[in-house]
């Protein structure tokens, strides 16, 4: 059995500057809208459009190669998050969004369907603006956010609190958050837990790990209202049975075995269906059995869509190479050097300049201020 790489994989630090200038957008960039005002943190009803005339100052300006910004005039303050900070979706054109029957459209139609996992709100605004189809809150949040072994650790507290940051970036994509290890196990308890990633997180659809097992709590989830993408195949919240994270789904036995998952995923009403580390072939066949999408990782290229967890297709975990990756770019090895740029730049005093500086007008009019008692 061929063996996936699932170590915990270093996470990023979430931890973000609070304050900003504010200047005009450079053309071509996106604007970010003026915060004078703090927002209520209401998520952004669909179709939201925030553009504004200002941009937080030097977040392009700051990229490794770009020249000096020219000094910012002082003005209203951008704080972090919400309505008016930068995690707030910056729409380029209008787009439909991508609902259940986009999905089931995109199928029909043989339009293949791009995902990511995703969990927080400068993130999901990214992955929003690429015109990234599906976002997952994926229970994936565990290894690459959390630094846990596996995914068994994370609570539905966990995932509820990402996908709140998810939605407040997303405007067009299509928004599932994960039902954790145990929360579950039989339709009285995934009720209640599918409902509260819907209600109190703004998750569009929930997704669970099983094929005939999950089956009727698949049925009473969608029975209520709740659309449900399955997970067969590898599903990493059956690492300790499986026996590590290994391919599923060789040899004959194996093979019927899955096809009959992916069958009883779509009889119970599920809408969509994630093949995780199966042959390629198997999930073409699965995909052309089904009428519901395929959405495959280290499935192949012949499902309907393919997914990725974010963090590793942008390079944020370097040490993680399982064969089924690509990385789209090396943000591990931007992040260091930045960092490291940064790092210097304090010890050498050559930042902050004037031009990151404020200045008070009243000091050349004042006498200086006496000391303090
Ligand atoms: O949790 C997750 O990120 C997932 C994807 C890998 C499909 O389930």
């Amino acid at each position: 059995m061929t063996e996936i790489d699932h170590r915990p994989r270093a996470g990023v630090s979430g931890q973000l500057s609070s304050l900003a200038d504010l200047r005009p957008a450079p053309v071509g960039q996106p604007s970010v809208p003026t915060m004078t005002s703090l927002p209520t943190g209401a998520p952004p009803a669909s179709g939201d459009s925030r553009a504004s005339p200002a941009s937080v100052d030097g977040r392009a300006s700051a990229a490794h190669g770009q020249p000096e910004r020219a000094a910012p005039t002082d003005g209203p303050i951008a704080l972090y998050g919400g309505a008016g900070g930068p995690a707030a979706p910056q729409p380029t054109k209008p787009r439909k969004p991508v609902r259940v029957p986009t999905l089931s459209r995109m199928k029909r139609k043989g339009t293949r369907i791009s995902a990511v996992t995703c969990y927080d709100a400068t993130f999901a605004r990214l992955v929003d603006e690429a015109g990234i189809d599906v976002v997952l809150v994926g229970d994936s949040l565990g290894n690459v956010v959390q630094g846990q072994e596996s995914t068994l650790p994370v609570t539905l507290d966990d995932v509820l609190y990402h996908t709140r940051a998810v939605r407040r970036g997303l405007l067009r994509a299509h928004l599932v958050a994960d039902l954790p290890f145990m929360t579950y196990y039989n339709p009285a308890v995934a009720l209640p837990n599918a409902a509260r990633l819907m209600a109190e997180g703004g998750a569009h659809a929930v997704k669970l790990e099983g094929g005939v097992d999950a089956a009727p709590v698949i049925s009473a989830l969608v029975a209520s209202g709740i659309p449900v993408m399955g997970h067969i195949g590898l599903t990493p919240q059956s690492v300790h049975a499986m026996g590590g994270h290994r391919v599923q789904g060789r040899g004959h036995a194996e093979r019927e075995r899955i096809l009959r998952d992916a069958h009883a995923v779509q009889a119970a009403g599920a809408y969509a269906v994630v093949l995780e580390g199966i042959p390629s072939r198997l999930a073409a066949e699965i995909t052309a059995e089904l009428t519901i999408p395929t959405i495959g990782i280290g499935a192949g290229v012949g499902c309907d869509g393919q997914i990725l967890v974010l963090y590793d297709m942008l390079g944020l975990n370097p040490g993680f190479t399982p064969k089924f990756l690509k990385r789209f770019a090396e943000l591990g090895a931007a992040t260091r050097d930045a960092l490291a740029r940064y790092a210097d730049e304090v010890q050498a005093g050559t930042f902050p300049t004037e031009a990151h500086s404020y200045s008070d007008p009243t000091l050349e009019r004042d006498p200086p201020l006496k000391a303090v008692p």
